[in-house]
């Protein structure tokens, strides 16, 4: 039986949400343990930044693939060989067939910087910018077939200041992402949160259809 604390995570790029799982591993935080850090971008970041932690790391580089689901099937051999309860895409770049998701189904969790199901896809702080939003903000939720389409679990918000452009916005969301995103894992690991068929539930309890808002949440919950 696989070791129920284990977790891998999938990178792209610079793996600054690596690196919050890595931190809250260290601050004792997360209950779990990073046993394959893995991107499809030979020159991410963020493998770099996984190493120096000392976490095992692979690449699979997609442009090698004549198809998604032939990346997909090696992508799910490889991530299958370190045995992880939970997988977590943090910044993945790549969009995953149901030959990847579905043996993954309830245990695969992504982060999104907008507050879902507004900006699916990519730009989405400009898009806020451009359609005069007030706020903005990240989600993590479970991954489906359906792009950025699945359950969401916790949202975190941010205002949308006078003079913000798409950096001053992005770095204001990614502070909040590197919070929600290893306190989900860790209800998670801890198995408080389950995703059955179309149902969200954290200790019981139905997950709103946003998800639950993280300024909001109880003291049982921050943890
Ligand atoms: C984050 O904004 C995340 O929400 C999005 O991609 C970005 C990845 O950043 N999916 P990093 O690689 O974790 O720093």
């Amino acid at each position: 039986m696989p070791d129920s604390r284990r977790i891998v995570i999938l990178i792209s790029g610079r793996g600054s949400n690596m690196q919050s799982f890595i931190d809250a591993v260290a601050e004792g935080t997360l209950d779990a343990e990073i046993t394959l850090v893995l991107s499809n971008n030979p020159n991410a970041a963020g493998l770099e930044r996984a190493e120096e932690a000392g976490i095992t790391t692979a690449c699979i580089d997609h442009r090698l693939y004549s198809s998604r689901e032939a990346f997909d099937a090696d992508l799910l051999n490889t991530v299958n060989a370190a045995e992880p309860e939970l997988v977590l895409l943090a910044g993945f770049m790549r969009i995953l067939t149901p030959v990847f998701i579905q043996p993954f189904a309830g245990r695969l969790l992504n982060i999104h910087p907008s507050l879902l199901p507004k900006y699916r896809g990519l730009h989405t702080h400009q898009r806020a910018l451009d359609a005069g939003d007030r706020e903005a903000g990240v989600t993590v939720h479970f991954v489906t077939p359906e792009l950025d389409g699945g359950p969401p679990v916790l949202q975190a918000r941010v205002p949308i200041k006078t003079g913000d452009d798409a950096d001053s916005l992005a770095a204001r969301v990614l502070e909040q992402e590197h919070k929600i995103y290893p306190l989900v894992a860790n209800w998670f690991l801890a198995g408080r949160l389950t995703h059955q068929g179309s149902k969200v539930l954290l200790d019981g309890q139905a997950v709103p259809d946003q998800g639950l808002d993280y300024q909001t949440l109880g003291p049982d919950q921050l943890r």
